[in-house]
């Protein structure tokens, strides 16, 4: 009955984190800043504080103070600094909830996290249920590796045979899986798995017998990881050398609930730190090259396991550093194809460099031949900037073809505007105008003109993207709105206190009675919901409250109730201690004769609201989302007006945020007509 759902998605303001206030200050009350630093840092006493050497630049002597009393760290030549929770999340590469998480585990903390939705709770489920699997597939692989005779003589012997050390095999959790044919998802279910999280997880495939079949057979496998180091998916190769047609080399997890193969990064877990550290990134294609460029002791080396790189992807690598450096294989060919995809990478403003290995030398092969020395000098020496190798390559195809060289020239203006930082596109110009041979003025023109452009379907591209996936939405969750401060409001106060009316008159009176939703549940049946508790779902969502003081009183009542007496809320209200909240309650609750006893006999008992309710329900939370986005406007409006700066980053955050509300706020208002102006 109510369609609200779709644009509820649209509307939510969603909570940066689901973990409460108070087990927050619990977390921060119970960690010892020298102990969280010292799990990581050798810190010797100096006075009242600890020195180190600090973890985020290459320090020699230390110069990371750690000071119990103020709770912080501070380094003194990197400047790097803050509380317990900073510190993990820089040093771990942790979210803020993840190092919340973390210290609260230390620190013996049992955290609530705040409640889900029904549809969250559902989709953690399965998400906890693929992982949980995906964890005890990976020990019964490596557990095949070393113990299975199988493993033993053919897998262990291949990865040996191809150069791995048995410490390379463990750390990157390596395994076999063997040539039986539902050995996994046999022992899966005699572990307690569900058939149905087997089946999800593409690890086997129910035939229709019932039975399975494992889809990983006679193969070394290469468990995935996601960034905070639990296995989400596996590769697995065959250890023959030829491959037939229905025999691939490789073959891989299909994409589940936990692995979207565009938006993860093989070996990124393990090479996060090493990554920030030397604030580089190689780019190779396939697991082999990570793990032995790993074992060789180079560490920031990530996959894009043989496809194009996705933007999903380089936006993960960009949270670690801005440097690039994609390792190619010995022939130009592959190169050429592969010229489109690092476009994408200039894109995101990154630098990209480039080497070419020998030929028919792969990073794999490479690594195993030559020293760490050797292979750190090959690749410093024989880098070079990804616009001046394409230039090159570009300028020798064309010869002296004019019109050919007016493309190129182009071409690589459009990659030359893409440089964010003004220095190194000023280098480029000049760089690239004497390759080009013309008038540096000339080429420094056209890429003005190119990044102009860019800036422009930039701008367009994040507007899009910001309404479609909700991301300017959360940042609003800033702004923890408890209640509107009257003086802000562009709605006359009434239009909002009716609204705040009429819902406590729905809560008070239909609150019992359930919301049927477009949608099924798992039997077919229609979705519903108490009246009461979908509207402080949809409330809490927002962010939102009643601003009128005597009407959050009774809602806050309710809320009480709601846990207590859920049966009878109206009853206990009315002898609530607050006469406030009992008159008001009184007042609301309409009078009408309930049905008789002898009705509900004969009849199905009216257990929803009619779509009269369902139309004031709908909009007095509309109003109410309404005049939050515009206190947020507003708000916005005077972070704009005091920034004068201009080309400034947040700057421009701001103004697609607040092009963004004034979207959602027309759309609103679109919904609730003009009509509730004039109330
Ligand atoms: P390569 O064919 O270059 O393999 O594929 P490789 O990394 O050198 O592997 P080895 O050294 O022969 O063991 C590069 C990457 O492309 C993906 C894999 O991720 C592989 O690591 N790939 C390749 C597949 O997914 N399926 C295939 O059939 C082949
Ligand atoms: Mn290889």
């Amino acid at each position: 009955m109510l369609s609200f759902s779709i644009e509820n998605t649209i509307f939510a303001i969603r909570k940066l984190s689901m973990i409460k206030r108070e087990d927050i200050e619990k977390i921060f009350d119970a960690c010892r800043i020298e102990e969280v630093v010292g799990d990581f840092v050798k810190l010797t006493k100096h006075g009242a504080d600890y020195v180190g050497l600090c973890p985020f630049h290459n320090d020699r002597h230390p110069s990371m103070h750690v000071s119990p009393s103020k709770g912080i760290f501070k380094c003194f030549v990197c400047g790097e600094g803050g509380n317990a929770a900073q510190f993990v999340m820089k040093h771990e590469k942790y979210s803020y909830p993840e190092a919340l998480r973390y210290l609260a585990k230390k620190y013996g903390i049992n955290i609530q996290e705040e409640v889900r939705t029904a549809e969250q709770e559902e989709q953690y489920k399965e998400e906890s249920a693929l992982l949980s699997l995906h964890e005890f597939s990976k020990n019964f692989f490596v557990d095949k590796l070393f113990h299975h005779s199988e493993g033993q003589d053919i897998a262990l012997t291949y990865f040996r045979n191809r150069g791995l050390t048995d410490p390379t095999i463990k750390k990157f959790q390596l395994g076999y899986a063997t040539s039986e044919k539902d050995a996994l998802a046999q022992d899966a279910i005699r572990h307690g798995y569900l058939q149905d999280t087997i089946a999800k997880s593409g690890l086997a495939f129910k035939k229709a017998d019932g039975s399975f079949n494992d889809k990983f057979r006679e193969r070394v496998m290469f468990p995935i990881h996601n960034y905070s180091g639990k296995v989400i998916a596996f590769g697995g190769r065959v250890m023959t050398t030829g491959k037939t047609e229905n025999n691939a080399k490789y073959i891989n997890s299909p994409e589940t609930a936990i692995y979207h193969k565009s938006n993860s990064l093989y070996g990124l877990y393990f090479a996060k730190n090493a990554m920030s550290k030397a604030d580089k990134c190689y780019l190779v294609e396939g697991y082999m090259d990570v793990i032995s460029m790993h074992q060789l002791g180079i560490e920031n080396v990530v996959a894009s396991s043989g496809t194009a790189l996705t933007s999903g992807q380089i936006k993960l690598i960009k949270k670690l550093t801005n440097n690039i450096t994609v390792i190619y294989d010995g022939d130009t060919a592959g190169v050429k194809a592969a010229m489109r995809g690092i476009s994408l990478i200039l894109k995101e403003g990154m630098n990209v460099r480039l080497v070419l290995l020998p030929p028919d030398e792969d990073p794999d092969s490479f690594a195993m031949s030559h020293s760490l020395e050797q292979m750190q000098n090959y690749l410093s020496d024989n880098e070079v900037s990804f616009i001046e190798f394409k230039a090159k390559l570009l300028l020798k195809d064309a010869k002296n073809d004019p019109i050919k060289k007016a493309n190129i020239l182009s071409d690589i203006a459009e990659d030359v505007a893409m440089i964010d930082e003004l220095l190194v596109r000023a280098e480029f110009i000049t760089h690239c105008s004497n390759l080009l041979n013309i008038e540096e003025s000339a080429f420094a023109y056209a890429v003005k003109k190119k990044r102009r452009q860019i800036q422009e379907a930039k701008r367009k591209e994040r507007e899009q993207a910001a309404i479609e996936d909700n991301t300017i939405l959360q940042t609003y969750d800033d702004e923890p709105i408890v209640k509107h401060p009257r003086e802000l409001l562009s709605q006359p106060i009434n239009v909002l206190e009716n609204a705040e009316h009429e819902l406590l008159k729905l809560l008070i009176n239909k609150g019992d009675k359930l919301v049927y939703f477009d949608e099924k549940d798992d039997r077919g049946r229609q979705k519903s919901l108490r009246l009461d508790k979908f509207i402080i779902n949809d409330l809490s969502k927002d962010n939102l409250t009643f601003s009128n003081d005597a009407y959050r009183a009774l809602f806050n009542a309710y809320l009480e109730e709601l846990n207590l007496h859920p049966k009878s809320i109206c009853k206990h209200l009315q002898i609530n201690e607050n006469q406030q909240i009992r008159d008001l309650a009184n007042s609301l609750n309409d009078l009408r004769p309930k049905e008789s006893p002898g009705w509900k006999d004969k009849h199905a008992v009216i257990n929803t609201i009619d779509n009269n309710e369902a139309k004031l329900l709908e909009e007095a939370i509309r109003i109410l989302q309404l005049i939050r986005l515009e206190w947020v406007k507003k708000k916005r409006q005077a972070c704009l007006e005091q920034m004068k700066l201009p080309e400034n980053q947040n700057n421009e955050d701001l103004i697609i945020q607040f092009n963004h509300l004034n979207k959602l706020i027309y759309k609103i208002e679109k919904v609730l007509g003009t009509s509730y102006r004039a109330k």
